[in-house]
């Protein structure tokens, strides 16, 4: 058994920031172990133009502790009122990678998204001139389909079309949670990419009624089935530059999971790169992780890959019960237990 691996420094293909003090006290984590970060914009109110981007990047640069490098890659929140003229602007800024899609009512901060896609010809239409990536979250919200299914039905409804409407536009399908998410992207046309989280490929939908109900493992896209499980472990050991890491990882404070009506989100920053060697160890394909980790994603977006390398022992790491976030705690993935790999 291998008990170290060191690879290229890897980047975090999508990530949940917040603001304010939350933001300070989460983005250490991240930034002691990925180069760089697409930043997710549904913050309240929503990161809607070029503007709000560029002063969201100044707070998150101001709040790094002066001994972490770290670059965040901003992305915009698509709205119907969008412009063609907001593209433009994003894509000169060479700031912001990306145009984040949130079906308004998917999920955390949605209520601002999008109703109707087909309100956003004008917009799609300059992403696919700019070369500018659509990040899709891939759920239908209609309350008839079954909350696990929504991700399926949302590719053959909506996503599938509107690849076929715009065959040039670069897409991302966030944090895929099913077998046929992974089909979707392996076989779609042009230039179609999908990013997988470390606890989707962990834990199948077991782990949220695991001796009770489990709030701190509710997400969205929810966990599914094992066989679903097993797929997208397939797909990020498989070697395919389509694949790539993306945390998901999204604070909550402790108030806002264990409730009556509780976020979706989970905390897995503390240990992100720790986790998904976890996954490939397990899956016996600890030699596929730097590829998935650090490669596909730049490449993907076109930008350089990093240089440092960053190491990983097979040592148990403990993980606190909480972390102090602002005035709250964030309660973390695996808190009290530990992770099988640490950072050297
Ligand atoms: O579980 C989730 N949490 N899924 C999302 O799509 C959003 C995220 C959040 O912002 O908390
Ligand atoms: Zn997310």
């Amino acid at each position: 058994m291998t008990d170290s691996v060191t690879l290229t420094r890897p980047d975090d293909w999508h990530l949940h920031l917040r603001d304010g003090p939350a933001m300070a006290a989460v983005l250490p984590h991240t930034a002691r172990r990925f180069a760089r970060a697409i930043v997710m914009p549904n913050l309240r109110p929503p990161i809607v133009t070029t503007e709000l981007a560029l002063a969201y990047r100044r707070r998150i640069l101001a709040a790094l502790p002066l001994e972490l490098s770290f670059e965040p890659l901003m992305t915009l929140y698509l709205t119907e009122s969008a412009s063609a003229e907001e593209i433009r602007r994003a894509k000169e800024s060479k700031l912001i990678q990306a145009v984040k899609w949130y079906p308004a009512g998917a999920t955390t901060h949605s209520e601002a998204g999008v109703s109707d896609i087909h309100r956003c010809q004008g917009v799609l239409e300059a992403m696919e001139e700019h070369g500018m990536p659509l990040l899709v979250h891939g759920e239908v919200t209609d309350p008839e389909v079954d909350v696990f299914d929504r991700e399926q039905v949302f590719l053959d409804r909506v996503l599938g079309p509107l690849l076929i409407r715009y065959p040039r536009l670069p897409v991302v399908l966030e944090h895929i949670t099913t077998r046929e998410g992974v089909e979707f992207v392996r076989s779609a046309p042009g230039q179609v990419a999908g990013t997988l989280t470390a606890h989707h490929l962990l834990l199948n939908r077991n782990a949220l009624f695991a001796g009770g109900l489990r709030p701190h493992l509710y997400c969205l896209p929810v966990l599914k089935r094992e066989l679903h499980r097993q797929a997208l472990l397939e797909a990020a050991i498989s070697g395919s530059p389509r694949f790539f890491l993306g945390t998901d990882s999204a604070p909550h404070p402790r108030s806002g999971k264990e409730s009556a009506c509780g976020c979706a989100g989970i905390f897995t920053a503390h240990a992100a790169l720790e986790l998904y060697a976890e996954a490939f160890a397990e899956a016996g394909a600890l030699q596929r992780l730097e590829a998935f980790a650090s490669f596909h994603g730049a490449d993907f977006y076109g930008l350089p890959r990093n240089r440092e390398r960053i190491t990983l022992v097979r040592e148990p790491q403990p993980v606190p019960a909480a972390f102090p976030m602002g005035d709250e705690t964030l309660v973390p993935f695996r808190a009290g237990q530990s992770t099988a790999w640490s950072l050297a």
